[in-house]
């Protein structure tokens, strides 16, 4: 990087960096991140040719369908995740998917890199069996890149400590050669997941009524308050009466919507309204 533009990414660049950023995503950043956004965002100004990181951001300011886009939030989003992350989260699940059987749809609204809704598949698997096709799983995330991996469904051995061992023999393929120290989930799980970008703050919301089970799972900490609001409101179009939401340990719906009651440990359930 020269001198010229390390001057240039400034705390004011930065700031129009995050007002950016949450007018697209919804997602704000504090001060922490000024030193490893400047890292990542100055690769994406020289892969799109720029002279400063300002000048990028101009392009992407001047064009909504700039395809910087996703690669700008994806400098921002953190992407931590775990295999049955929160697992009282999916014996409740369990419970659900047994009395309501194959007639569910669920969907993952920020799956990142797959962990979340391959621990989802490997509950539904379990429960309705491998050659049944429903229930389906939707999976989602705004950062195009933690899709990719996902739909690979490659993982670090040592990443696999939420998994009992009977669930990795069943579930996972250990790799060996130049996969050697990595396991991939087994083509019964990828089947029943569909993966695709999307970003909760721009695009067309499902038909209404649509899901019965919404994982959204450590992201709405992420978004102020409004649009918490908005995306709750959302949700709760999207859901069938009775289904359930799934929301992280540290997220809360009160103060956001009266079209939910909650079951307890963060698990709340669609109102019959
Ligand atoms: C901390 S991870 C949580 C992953 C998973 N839900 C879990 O609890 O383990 C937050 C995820 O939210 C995604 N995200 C952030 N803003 C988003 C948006 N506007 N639309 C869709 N996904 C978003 C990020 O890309 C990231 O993968």
């Amino acid at each position: 990087m020269d001198a010229l533009t390390r001057s240039a990414w400034t705390e004011t660049s930065y700031k129009r960096a995050l007002k950016m950023l949450h007018d697209r995503s919804g997602i704000i950043v504090g001060e922490h991140k000024m030193k490893s956004s400047e890292r990542l965002l100055e690769g994406l100004r020289k892969e799109y040719g720029f002279v400063t990181i300002d000048d990028f951001l101009d392009s992407l300011g001047n064009n909504k369908d700039h395809s910087g886009w996703p690669a700008f939030i994806n400098c921002f989003t953190i992407n931590h995740t775990a295999f049955f992350r929160e697992p009282h989260h999916f014996e409740i699940l369990a419970k659900y998917i047994e009395k309501h059987r194959t007639n569910c749809a669920i969907w993952c609204a920020s799956c990142s890199t797959g962990e979340e809704p391959y621990s989802i598949a490997m509950v539904l698997n379990e429960i309705v069996g491998e050659q049944t096709p429903c229930p389906r799983i939707v999976a989602t995330d705004i950062d195009g890149q933690a899709i990719q991996r996902a739909k690979a469904g490659i993982y670090s051995i040592d990443k696999l400590t939420g998994i009992s061992e009977e669930r990795l023999r069943r579930h996972f393929l250990k790799g060996n050669n130049k996969f050697e120290g990595k396991a991939k989930v087994k083509p019964a799980l990828c089947d029943r997941i569909e993966f695709s970008e999307l970003n909760l703050m721009s695009f067309s919301w499902p038909k209404p009524a649509m899901f019965d089970v919404v994982f959204c799972r450590n992201t709405m900490i992420y978004f102020d308050h409004e649009t918490q609001v908005r995306l709750v409101a959302n949700f709760a179009r999207s859901m069938k009466p009775g289904g359930l939401l799934f929301i992280g340990h540290s997220e809360t719906l009160a103060s956001t919507t009266d079209q939910f009651t909650l079951l307890g440990q963060t698990v709340y359930q669609r109102n019959n309204r």
